[in-house]
């Protein structure tokens, strides 16, 4: 589910994420327009819309790292970048006006990822903390609190681990005398009751996955980031979504198919003149994958997708 570095796309110098040329693509930038990178991250949707249109692009991430490591490029277009150090659910809280189209590449970036003191890898030992923001309660406050039901059901739910239950004793039982600090300490420890997987990956995978969503509140944040996306797009303006896992596909899908659909009148309520007109229209049905080429550099593209919505009209009855 995180992005992998191999499958990224180089384009004239810039290291785009596996799907972020079709995601820009897809919000036809166009000179003049202003545009929101939902997750910076290293930056490589921005450069790729500052790079495409003679636009303006407010980025938003809610690592501080990012934000910093970002100041680069604010100075290399001038007035044409703003990097907000928010999360994306606070998108509509900022008085930018209506704005043309929103990119959206969830997950973890590979700096996130490669660096061992972010504490997000099974691979490398660093401290439990997993917070993208570096505020709030770290992993290592969740598996050291948490009962073991809240760990299960965070596990089996957020991870589809089968042995869910099983890591969650395991937990339990070892911080009564040896508190999780190290990433190390809680992937050895999922290592020795989830049997070595067939297909390569770290026993702890799942766990981590789980655990990672869990401390960022990475769905809720998605929920409500796509609600406040729609509030500040330009009637005709874009937004595109690329997601890593089902379980942020899901809410991508259901949230486009929902508000691009009719609702079906009631014989029992009276129809009000902007209550059933859809709010968006679908511009990809099923959704964009990786190619052919991307997956076979790196098959974890396989749950890659991107979804493509174009707004129609909105609340107050605001048409195109
Ligand atoms: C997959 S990376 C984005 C990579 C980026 N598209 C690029 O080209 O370099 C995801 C980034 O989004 C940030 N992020 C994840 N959830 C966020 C949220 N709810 N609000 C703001 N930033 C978020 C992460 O901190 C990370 O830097």
């Amino acid at each position: 589910m995180t992005r992998a570095a191999s499958s990224d796309q180089n384009i004239a110098g810039l290291h785009i994420p596996v799907l972020g040329v079709e995601a820009v693509q897809a919000l036809e930038p166009r000179d003049g327009g202003v545009y929101i990178d939902a997750t910076f991250g290293r930056g490589g949707y921005t450069q790729l819309l500052l790079q495409t249109a003679n636009c303006r692009v407010i980025a938003y991430d809610q690592d501080p790292d990012a934000i910093a490591a970002g100041e680069k490029l604010v100075a290399q277009y001038p007035g044409r970048l703003t990097l907000r150090h928010s999360p994306f659910s606070r998108l509509a809280d900022h008085d930018d006006g209506l704005v043309d189209g929103i990119a959206f590449d969830l997950g973890v970036s590979s700096p996130q990822l490669d660096t061992a003191e972010r504490g997000f890898s099974f691979r490398l030992d660093g401290p439990l903390d997993m917070r993208m923001s570096l505020d709030g309660e770290s992993a290592a406050d969740l598996v050291n609190t948490a009962s073991v039901e809240e760990l299960t059901r965070i596990m089996r739910d957020y991870g589809e681990e089968p042995k869910a239950r099983r890591i969650a004793q395991g937990i339990v039982a070892q911080r009564v005398t040896r508190p999780f600090v190290r990433t190390g300490e809680l992937a050895s420890l999922v290592a020795s009751i989830v049997p070595k997987q067939k297909d390569g990956h770290h026993p702890a995978t799942r766990t981590f996955q789980a655990l990672r969503i869990a401390v960022n509140d990475e769905l809720g944040e998605l929920e409500r980031g796509l609600v406040a996306a729609e509030q500040i797009l330009k009637i005709g303006g874009r937004m595109a979504v690329v997601s890593f896992h089902s379980l942020e596909d899901r809410i991508v899908k259901n949230y486009m198919r929902a508000r691009s659909t009719v609702a079906t009148p009631s014989r029992h309520v009276p129809i009000l003149d902007n209550a059933a007109k859809p709010t968006l229209r679908l511009v990809t049905r099923q959704g964009i994958t990786a190619s052919e080429e991307d997956l076979a550099i790196n098959p974890r593209a396989r749950s890659a997708r991107l979804r493509v919505a174009e707004k129609m009209h909105d609340d107050m009855g605001q048409v195109a």
